[in-house]
Protein backbone atom coordinates (compact mmCIF):
# COMPACT_ATOMS: atom_id res chain seq x y z
CA UNK A 1 0.00 0.00 0.00
CA UNK A 2 1.38 3.10 -1.34
CA UNK A 3 1.81 6.60 1.02
CA UNK A 4 -0.10 9.97 -0.68
CA UNK A 5 2.81 10.85 -3.04
CA UNK A 6 2.21 14.42 -1.60
CA UNK A 7 2.03 13.46 1.66
CA UNK A 8 5.15 15.60 3.47
CA UNK A 9 7.94 13.46 4.80
CA UNK A 10 7.85 13.74 8.80
CA UNK A 11 11.51 14.07 10.21
CA UNK A 12 12.38 12.73 13.41
CA UNK A 13 12.48 14.74 16.71
CA UNK A 14 15.46 14.94 18.36
CA UNK A 15 14.20 12.61 21.15
CA UNK A 16 10.54 11.11 21.12
CA UNK A 17 9.94 9.78 24.41
CA UNK A 18 6.84 8.03 23.14
CA UNK A 19 8.07 6.07 20.48
CA UNK A 20 8.90 2.48 20.38
CA UNK A 21 11.68 0.92 19.05
CA UNK A 22 10.04 -2.88 19.42
CA UNK A 23 11.05 -4.79 16.20
CA UNK A 24 7.59 -5.91 15.18
CA UNK A 25 7.21 -2.23 14.86
CA UNK A 26 10.02 -0.71 13.23
CA UNK A 27 10.25 0.32 9.75
CA UNK A 28 13.06 2.22 8.15
CA UNK A 29 10.42 4.94 6.96
CA UNK A 30 7.46 6.22 8.61
CA UNK A 31 8.33 4.16 12.23
CA UNK A 32 7.59 5.80 15.68
CA UNK A 33 11.09 5.58 16.72
CA UNK A 34 12.76 6.82 19.67
CA UNK A 35 15.60 7.94 18.30
CA UNK A 36 17.35 6.06 20.32
CA UNK A 37 19.96 4.16 18.85
CA UNK A 38 18.62 1.12 20.14
CA UNK A 39 21.54 -1.32 18.38
CA UNK A 40 20.64 -4.57 20.77
CA UNK A 41 17.36 -5.67 18.93
CA UNK A 42 18.29 -5.05 15.19
CA UNK A 43 15.63 -5.85 12.48
CA UNK A 44 17.36 -5.07 9.25
CA UNK A 45 20.06 -7.25 10.20
CA UNK A 46 21.72 -6.77 6.71
CA UNK A 47 22.27 -2.91 7.93
CA UNK A 48 24.78 -4.13 11.05
CA UNK A 49 26.53 -6.70 8.40
CA UNK A 50 27.39 -3.46 5.95
CA UNK A 51 27.99 -1.06 9.04
CA UNK A 52 30.58 -3.59 9.92
CA UNK A 53 32.42 -3.46 6.53
CA UNK A 54 32.19 0.19 6.21
CA UNK A 55 34.07 0.48 9.30
CA UNK A 56 36.58 -2.36 8.19
CA UNK A 57 37.03 -0.03 4.79
CA UNK A 58 38.89 2.48 7.21
CA UNK A 59 41.80 4.19 4.99
CA UNK A 60 43.83 7.55 5.44
CA UNK A 61 44.14 9.12 2.01
CA UNK A 62 48.00 10.65 3.21
CA UNK A 63 49.21 7.11 4.14
CA UNK A 64 49.47 6.45 0.87
CA UNK A 65 52.29 7.88 -1.11
CA UNK A 66 51.35 9.70 -4.07
CA UNK A 67 55.49 11.20 -4.74
CA UNK A 68 55.46 9.74 -8.37
CA UNK A 69 52.61 11.43 -8.89
CA UNK A 70 54.58 14.60 -8.23
CA UNK A 71 56.44 13.87 -11.66
CA UNK A 72 54.26 11.89 -13.84
CA UNK A 73 52.01 14.72 -13.86
CA UNK A 74 54.47 16.62 -16.00
CA UNK A 75 55.29 13.39 -18.16
CA UNK A 76 50.96 13.49 -19.10
CA UNK A 77 49.46 14.57 -21.97
CA UNK A 78 48.07 18.22 -22.16
CA UNK A 79 44.76 16.20 -23.19
CA UNK A 80 45.48 14.13 -19.74
CA UNK A 81 46.39 16.81 -17.65
CA UNK A 82 42.99 18.61 -18.58
CA UNK A 83 41.13 15.31 -18.34
CA UNK A 84 42.99 14.64 -14.85
CA UNK A 85 41.96 18.08 -13.63
CA UNK A 86 38.80 18.47 -14.82
CA UNK A 87 37.72 14.79 -13.52
CA UNK A 88 39.19 15.74 -10.14
CA UNK A 89 37.36 18.54 -10.06
CA UNK A 90 33.72 16.91 -11.05
CA UNK A 91 34.44 14.33 -8.09
CA UNK A 92 35.31 17.01 -5.75
CA UNK A 93 31.25 17.87 -7.06
CA UNK A 94 30.00 14.49 -6.43
CA UNK A 95 31.42 13.91 -2.94
CA UNK A 96 30.88 17.31 -1.82
CA UNK A 97 26.90 17.71 -2.20
CA UNK A 98 26.78 13.94 -1.00
CA UNK A 99 27.71 14.86 2.61
CA UNK A 100 25.33 17.64 2.07
CA UNK A 101 22.68 15.33 0.85
CA UNK A 102 22.88 12.45 2.70
CA UNK A 103 21.75 14.19 6.23
CA UNK A 104 18.60 15.17 4.37
CA UNK A 105 17.59 11.59 3.50
CA UNK A 106 18.84 10.01 7.17
CA UNK A 107 16.65 12.66 9.02
CA UNK A 108 13.40 10.50 7.93
CA UNK A 109 14.96 7.34 8.54
CA UNK A 110 13.41 5.38 11.54
CA UNK A 111 15.46 2.19 11.51
CA UNK A 112 18.69 3.22 13.64
CA UNK A 113 20.43 0.56 12.62
CA UNK A 114 19.93 1.91 8.79
CA UNK A 115 20.94 5.43 10.07
CA UNK A 116 24.08 4.04 11.46
CA UNK A 117 25.10 2.99 8.13
CA UNK A 118 24.44 6.58 6.44
CA UNK A 119 25.79 8.07 9.32
CA UNK A 120 29.14 6.43 8.12
CA UNK A 121 28.54 6.87 4.88
CA UNK A 122 28.46 11.25 5.24
CA UNK A 123 31.82 10.48 7.50
CA UNK A 124 33.45 8.82 4.06
CA UNK A 125 32.00 11.11 1.76
CA UNK A 126 33.78 13.99 3.80
CA UNK A 127 37.06 11.61 4.09
CA UNK A 128 36.71 11.54 0.21
CA UNK A 129 36.99 15.18 -0.15
CA UNK A 130 39.99 15.55 1.55
CA UNK A 131 41.55 12.71 -0.20
CA UNK A 132 40.98 15.05 -3.06
CA UNK A 133 42.11 18.19 -1.30
CA UNK A 134 45.26 16.03 -0.92
CA UNK A 135 45.77 15.11 -4.46
CA UNK A 136 45.15 18.58 -5.36
CA UNK A 137 47.91 19.79 -3.07
CA UNK A 138 50.38 17.47 -3.17
CA UNK A 139 49.98 16.80 -6.83
CA UNK A 140 49.03 19.71 -8.88
CA UNK A 141 51.07 22.96 -8.91
CA UNK A 142 49.86 25.44 -6.61
CA UNK A 143 48.95 28.03 -9.47
CA UNK A 144 46.70 25.58 -10.67
CA UNK A 145 44.92 24.33 -7.40
CA UNK A 146 41.74 27.01 -7.47
CA UNK A 147 41.28 26.33 -10.99
CA UNK A 148 40.46 22.54 -10.26
CA UNK A 149 37.95 23.98 -7.68
CA UNK A 150 36.36 26.42 -10.10
CA UNK A 151 36.77 24.43 -13.36
CA UNK A 152 32.58 24.15 -13.31
CA UNK A 153 32.98 28.14 -13.14
CA UNK A 154 34.67 27.92 -16.84
CA UNK A 155 33.39 24.54 -18.10
CA UNK A 156 29.85 24.98 -19.41
CA UNK A 157 29.46 21.18 -19.58
CA UNK A 158 30.46 20.46 -16.37
CA UNK A 159 28.37 23.29 -14.97
CA UNK A 160 25.37 21.79 -16.57
CA UNK A 161 26.18 18.41 -15.50
CA UNK A 162 26.38 19.56 -11.43
CA UNK A 163 23.09 21.46 -11.71
CA UNK A 164 21.37 18.64 -13.36
CA UNK A 165 22.59 16.22 -10.33
CA UNK A 166 22.00 18.68 -7.72
CA UNK A 167 18.39 19.71 -9.34
CA UNK A 168 17.02 16.31 -8.41
CA UNK A 169 17.78 16.73 -4.56
CA UNK A 170 16.86 20.43 -3.97
CA UNK A 171 13.62 19.47 -5.23
CA UNK A 172 13.23 17.64 -2.28
CA UNK A 173 14.79 19.97 0.00
CA UNK A 174 12.58 22.18 -1.79
CA UNK A 175 9.32 20.26 -1.26
CA UNK A 176 9.86 17.82 1.31
CA UNK A 177 6.86 15.11 -0.41
CA UNK A 178 7.03 11.49 -0.21
CA UNK A 179 7.50 11.54 -4.36
CA UNK A 180 10.51 13.93 -4.43
CA UNK A 181 11.76 11.99 -1.44
CA UNK A 182 11.70 8.50 -3.19
CA UNK A 183 13.13 10.65 -6.71
CA UNK A 184 15.97 11.86 -4.20
CA UNK A 185 16.63 8.32 -3.40
CA UNK A 186 17.12 6.53 -6.46
CA UNK A 187 19.53 10.20 -7.40
CA UNK A 188 21.71 8.75 -4.78
CA UNK A 189 21.52 5.42 -6.45
CA UNK A 190 22.87 6.86 -9.26
CA UNK A 191 25.53 8.86 -8.13
CA UNK A 192 26.90 5.84 -5.67
CA UNK A 193 26.54 3.53 -8.71
CA UNK A 194 26.98 5.27 -12.01
CA UNK A 195 28.27 8.84 -11.66
CA UNK A 196 31.97 7.92 -10.35
CA UNK A 197 33.12 5.23 -12.46
CA UNK A 198 34.05 7.04 -15.76
CA UNK A 199 36.57 8.42 -13.26
CA UNK A 200 37.81 5.80 -11.84
CA UNK A 201 38.14 4.20 -14.99
CA UNK A 202 40.34 7.43 -16.03
CA UNK A 203 42.84 6.76 -12.85
CA UNK A 204 42.96 2.73 -13.33
CA UNK A 205 43.77 3.38 -17.29
CA UNK A 206 46.72 5.86 -16.31
CA UNK A 207 47.88 3.49 -13.98
CA UNK A 208 47.78 0.36 -16.46
CA UNK A 209 50.53 2.80 -18.59
CA UNK A 210 52.31 3.27 -15.93
CA UNK A 211 51.29 6.82 -14.78
CA UNK A 212 50.18 8.57 -11.68
CA UNK A 213 50.18 5.02 -9.16
CA UNK A 214 49.44 7.01 -6.12
CA UNK A 215 46.39 8.53 -7.65
CA UNK A 216 44.57 4.96 -8.79
CA UNK A 217 45.85 3.67 -5.07
CA UNK A 218 43.52 6.52 -3.62
CA UNK A 219 40.94 6.14 -6.30
CA UNK A 220 40.29 2.28 -5.67
CA UNK A 221 40.12 2.93 -1.88
CA UNK A 222 36.81 5.70 -2.84
CA UNK A 223 35.89 2.51 -5.05
CA UNK A 224 35.96 0.18 -2.46
CA UNK A 225 33.60 2.91 -0.39
CA UNK A 226 31.41 4.03 -3.25
CA UNK A 227 30.51 0.45 -3.44
CA UNK A 228 29.79 0.04 -0.23
CA UNK A 229 27.09 3.40 -0.62
CA UNK A 230 25.84 1.35 -3.79
CA UNK A 231 25.31 -1.84 -1.88
CA UNK A 232 23.14 0.39 1.06
CA UNK A 233 20.92 1.72 -1.63
CA UNK A 234 20.54 -1.18 -2.89
CA UNK A 235 18.74 -2.47 0.02
CA UNK A 236 17.22 0.84 0.22
CA UNK A 237 15.48 1.23 -3.13
CA UNK A 238 13.38 -1.93 -3.22
CA UNK A 239 12.02 -1.43 0.19
CA UNK A 240 11.29 1.92 -0.88
CA UNK A 241 9.38 0.45 -3.83
CA UNK A 242 6.86 -1.46 -1.46
CA UNK A 243 5.76 1.96 0.14
CA UNK A 244 6.58 4.96 -2.10
CA UNK A 245 4.47 6.12 -4.65
CA UNK A 246 6.55 5.97 -8.00
CA UNK A 247 6.51 3.85 -11.65
CA UNK A 248 8.97 1.87 -13.17
CA UNK A 249 9.14 4.06 -16.12
CA UNK A 250 10.22 6.88 -14.17
CA UNK A 251 13.30 4.50 -12.76
CA UNK A 252 13.71 3.77 -16.25
CA UNK A 253 13.64 7.82 -17.70
CA UNK A 254 15.80 8.78 -14.54
CA UNK A 255 18.22 5.94 -15.80
CA UNK A 256 18.25 6.86 -19.51
CA UNK A 257 18.84 10.22 -18.87
CA UNK A 258 21.78 9.80 -16.22
CA UNK A 259 23.68 7.61 -19.13
CA UNK A 260 22.97 10.23 -21.33
CA UNK A 261 24.29 13.01 -18.98
CA UNK A 262 27.46 10.86 -17.87
CA UNK A 263 28.18 9.94 -21.58
CA UNK A 264 28.41 13.38 -22.67
CA UNK A 265 30.36 14.82 -19.95
CA UNK A 266 32.66 12.15 -20.06
CA UNK A 267 32.79 12.44 -23.89
CA UNK A 268 33.71 16.16 -23.22
CA UNK A 269 36.01 16.00 -20.27
CA UNK A 270 38.32 12.65 -22.00
CA UNK A 271 37.46 13.71 -25.85
CA UNK A 272 38.98 11.01 -28.23
CA UNK A 273 43.14 11.86 -27.40
CA UNK A 274 43.43 9.37 -24.42
CA UNK A 275 44.61 5.85 -25.26
CA UNK A 276 42.21 3.66 -24.12
CA UNK A 277 38.81 5.22 -23.73
CA UNK A 278 36.48 6.17 -26.79
CA UNK A 279 33.12 7.29 -27.18
CA UNK A 280 32.43 4.07 -27.81
CA UNK A 281 33.97 1.97 -25.04
CA UNK A 282 32.57 4.86 -22.58
CA UNK A 283 28.63 4.06 -24.28
CA UNK A 284 29.19 0.65 -23.22
CA UNK A 285 30.45 0.43 -20.04
CA UNK A 286 27.92 3.22 -19.06
CA UNK A 287 25.46 1.11 -20.24
CA UNK A 288 26.66 -2.21 -18.73
CA UNK A 289 26.76 -0.07 -15.33
CA UNK A 290 22.71 0.86 -15.63
CA UNK A 291 22.17 -2.45 -16.72
CA UNK A 292 24.01 -4.00 -13.56
CA UNK A 293 22.14 -1.22 -11.43
CA UNK A 294 19.25 -1.96 -12.34
CA UNK A 295 18.84 -5.51 -12.47
CA UNK A 296 20.31 -5.33 -8.76
CA UNK A 297 17.03 -3.24 -7.56
CA UNK A 298 15.18 -5.98 -9.23
CA UNK A 299 14.27 -4.56 -12.56
CA UNK A 300 14.87 -5.76 -16.31
CA UNK A 301 17.85 -4.14 -17.55
CA UNK A 302 17.14 -1.20 -19.91
CA UNK A 303 19.49 -1.57 -22.66
CA UNK A 304 19.53 -5.18 -24.28
CA UNK A 305 22.19 -5.33 -27.05
CA UNK A 306 24.49 -8.17 -26.07
CA UNK A 307 27.39 -5.40 -26.40
CA UNK A 308 25.97 -4.31 -23.08
CA UNK A 309 26.34 -7.24 -21.59
CA UNK A 310 29.81 -6.91 -20.43
CA UNK A 311 32.34 -4.89 -19.42
CA UNK A 312 34.58 -3.30 -22.13
CA UNK A 313 37.07 -2.41 -19.70
CA UNK A 314 37.62 -5.84 -17.57
CA UNK A 315 41.46 -4.94 -18.40
CA UNK A 316 41.41 -2.95 -15.86
CA UNK A 317 39.42 -4.71 -13.37
CA UNK A 318 42.80 -5.82 -11.21
CA UNK A 319 43.31 -2.25 -10.81
CA UNK A 320 40.42 -1.31 -9.14
CA UNK A 321 40.55 -3.85 -6.30
CA UNK A 322 36.95 -4.64 -5.68
CA UNK A 323 37.41 -8.42 -6.55
CA UNK A 324 37.70 -11.25 -4.18
CA UNK A 325 41.26 -11.90 -5.29
CA UNK A 326 42.62 -8.73 -5.06
CA UNK A 327 42.71 -8.14 -1.48
CA UNK A 328 45.66 -8.67 -0.23
CA UNK A 329 46.93 -7.07 -3.67
CA UNK A 330 49.96 -5.27 -3.74
CA UNK A 331 50.23 -0.98 -4.08
CA UNK A 332 51.27 -0.20 -7.65
CA UNK A 333 54.65 -1.35 -8.70
CA UNK A 334 55.41 -1.89 -5.34
CA UNK A 335 56.77 -4.91 -3.29
CA UNK A 336 54.93 -4.37 -0.51
CA UNK A 337 51.40 -5.59 0.42
CA UNK A 338 49.35 -2.42 1.32
CA UNK A 339 48.86 -1.37 4.68
CA UNK A 340 45.45 -1.40 4.64
CA UNK A 341 43.25 -4.70 5.34
CA UNK A 342 41.24 -5.35 2.08
CA UNK A 343 37.41 -6.50 2.23
CA UNK A 344 37.04 -9.81 3.85
CA UNK A 345 34.37 -9.34 5.51
CA UNK A 346 32.76 -9.96 2.37
CA UNK A 347 32.85 -12.61 -0.06
CA UNK A 348 33.77 -10.18 -3.08
CA UNK A 349 31.58 -7.34 -4.54
CA UNK A 350 30.95 -9.69 -7.92
CA UNK A 351 27.05 -8.90 -7.00
CA UNK A 352 27.30 -5.26 -7.46
FE1 LIG B 1 32.35 9.36 -1.92
FE1 LIG C 1 29.25 7.51 -1.92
Amino acid sequence: MYIDSTSKMSINPIFNPNGDDTIENRSIWFGNTTNLMQLNDVRYTWALGLYQQMRENFWIPQRLDVTQDVTDYWNLTPEERHAYDGILSYLTFLDSIQTCNIPHLKSSITAPEVSLCMAEQISQEAMHNQSYQYIIETVIPPDRRNAVYDFWRTDKVLKDRCEFIAKLYQKYIDNPTSENYFIALVADYLLEGLYFYNGFIFFYNLASRMLMPGSADIFKMINRDELSHVRLYQKLIPEAMQIFPHSVEQIYEMFDEAVKHECRWTNHIVGNDILGITEASTERYTKYLANMRLRSIGLEALYSEEKYKKSPYTHLERFSDTKKEAHTKANFFEATVTSYVMSSGVSGWDEI
